[in-house]
């Protein structure tokens, strides 16, 4: 069986699952003969910086990141919609990687990646204004105050994924936790350039055509969770 501590030294304590209910044999066929083609070139030690759109054999237009991509639905629908597009997938959880590698089988050309481990242990080796498009959707909001240092968004996350943005190049959040709102917003204002999307406030409550709900998403709105959409840009004038 593909073990997963192969890709990357570890840098950062994952708090999340890696495994949940055992895979059914399809699904472990996946993970054996589909994610081996799939996955980010490892990173050793020495080398320090790898260009993404370098990853795959036809350069592509541009190159998204989707951290946390659970069973991979959005990831999967954003490849389908944008064919010119390449995508980098980051999840350690391997039973949402099986379910994306079965999305991905619908999809074509060879234009997704996946980081099977924590995401922040491939962004601090991606070089500067390498992404156009980062995704978080709906990630652990760990609800209790002492474990809030575990949230993925944190100043020093936001900080990093604005570098990692190319001018123009665009960072996209939700959750469905008023209190991890508010947290996610104090962080992305604090940050001097990044610059808020929308016009008015449809813009948080109101998903978009590109935008497609994601599987979390759909389980929250049965339990009566109100999602918040959050999208802020880096300036096309900024170097
Ligand atoms: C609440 S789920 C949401 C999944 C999906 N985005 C959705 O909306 O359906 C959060 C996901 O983030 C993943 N995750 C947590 N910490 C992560 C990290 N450091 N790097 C990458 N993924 C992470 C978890 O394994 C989980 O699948």
């Amino acid at each position: 069986m593909f073990e997963l501590n192969v890709v990357s030294k570890k840098r950062h304590q994952l708090f999340g699952r890696r495994k949940g209910r055992n895979l059914s044999a399809s699904m472990k066929l996946l993970i054996e003969q589909e994610l081996p083609c799939r996955l980010v070139p490892v990173f050793e030690s020495s080398v320090a910086i790898v260009e993404p759109s370098e990853w795959f054999p036809n350069k592509p237009s541009a190159v998204w990141l989707e951290i946390g991509f659970g069973g991979g639905e959005h990831l999967a629908w954003q490849a389908m919609k944008n064919p010119t597009v390449a995508l980098v997938g980051c999840e350690p959880f391997l039973n949402g990687i099986a379910s994306l590698l079965r999305h991905l089988s619908k999809i074509e050309g060879d234009r997704v990646r996946i980081y099977p481990d924590d995401a922040r242990d491939m962004l601090d080796l991606l070089p500067d204004q390498c992404l156009e498009r980062i995704f978080i959707l709906h990630s652990d909001p760990w609800p209790k105050r002492r474990h809030h240092y575990r949230r993925i968004i944190q100043h020093k996350t936001i900080d990093q994924l604005y570098n990692l943005l190319k001018p123009g190049g665009v960072l996209r959040m939700s959750t469905d936790q008023p209190d991890y709102v508010i947290w996610i917003l104090a962080r992305i204002t604090a940050h001097a350039d990044f610059r808020w999307t929308g016009r008015s406030i449809d813009d948080f409550t109101q998903s978009r055509k590109d935008w497609p709900e994601t599987r979390y998403e759909a389980k929250g709105r049965k339990e009566k969770r109100i999602p918040t959409y959050i999208e802020f840009c880096k300036p096309v004038e900024a170097n």
